[in-house]
């Protein structure tokens, strides 16, 4: 048996043993088993190149996507993301009172919060912050939010990820633990998990992508994607894979995707922030 299949079984079964075996398989075990399995897979990335995405596994992609980044196809939504931070609201305060430390703030996302007893992402927290200043909450998927977060995103880049799951709060552990079980449970017509393709198959061609590794998978959002013609969130990714495989779909920022975030995020422990991004 190859080490890779070793690492991956260990993690199969940290979620497969329940309990006994979870406790023992912490968040820093977690993200070292998937470390290991593509360290051993892609013995010659360096860690950092993660951040890039798919793009620090397949060299033809990356020449496009280098040329892409010459004249980021984001970079009008950064404008309108910071026209957005600057204006105030109809009660005369903005962004700046619900964010006092400014925009750079996307590495402090998603984390878990005490009081509300759930997990905050970027997008719910901008939302929660409008609805508290008497402003419509925005959609979650494209349009003005979207934009808001590229900019927060640009303003962000260098942050490096560090995703704490507090150990002595079970609220925390057990949000960790389902998002931790929705990304290693089969589903849909074609039965796959996410850990199907993104543990198991990475590397490997499905269509015309390659399959990237989960380390390095939040750390870039929201992307604009060549399919879209816009910019997305990370939870309107989470939806297209779901429907890829023809699996339903859950709600953007619902519980499920929040805490599927909340283990994601945290196997990119170490990465730097890069922000927006670009896709194919
Ligand atoms: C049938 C295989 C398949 C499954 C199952 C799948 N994905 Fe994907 N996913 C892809 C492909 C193909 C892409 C585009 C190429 C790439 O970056 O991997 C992608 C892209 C992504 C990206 C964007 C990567 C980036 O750098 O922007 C994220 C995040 C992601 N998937 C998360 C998930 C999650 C979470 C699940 C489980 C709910 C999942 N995927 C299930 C095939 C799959």
């Amino acid at each position: 048996m190859s080490i890779y299949r070793v690492v991956t079984k260990l993690v199969l079964a940290a979620v497969a043993g329940g309990f006994a075996v979870t406790v023992l398989a912490g968040p820093d075990e977690d993200r070292q088993a998937f470390v290991d399995a593509y360290k051993w897979k892609f013995p010659d990335v360096p860690f950092a190149e993660y951040a890039n995405g798919v793009y620090a596994i397949d060299k033809i992609g990356r020449e496009n996507w280098e040329a892409i980044e010459e004249f980021p196809p984001y970079e009008i939504f950064i404008d309108e993301g910071r026209g957005m931070w600057e204006k105030s609201f109809a009660n005369g305060k903005s962004y700046k009172d619900c964010f006092p430390d400014g925009p750079g703030i996307a590495h402090r996302y998603p984390h878990w919060d005490k009081q509300q007893a759930m997990v905050i992402t970027l997008p719910l927290a901008i939302n929660q912050c409008l609805e508290a200043n008497g402003e419509k909450p925005l959609g979650y998927k494209k349009g003005p939010l979207v934009s808001l977060l590229a900019f927060m995103a640009f303003e962000s880049r260098g942050q490096v990820t560090n995703v704490e799951i507090p150990q002595d709060d079970p609220g925390a552990v057990a949000a960790y633990e389902q998002g931790k079980k929705f990304y290693f449970t089969r589903r849909g017509q074609l039965n796959f998990s996410c850990a199907t393709c993104h543990l198991q198959n990475t590397g490997m061609q499905v269509r015309t992508e390659i399959l990237s590794p989960s380390v390095g998978h939040t750390t870039h959002w929201p992307v604009y994607r060549s399919k879209w013609g816009t910019i997305g969130t990370l939870h309107r990714r989470f939806s297209g894979c779901n429907e890829n495989i023809r699996a339903k779909s859950f709600p953007a920022q619902g519980e499920q995707y929040r805490n599927l975030e909340y283990f994601l995020t945290s196997l990119s422990n170490g990465l730097e922030l890069n922000g927006p991004g670009a896709r194919k």
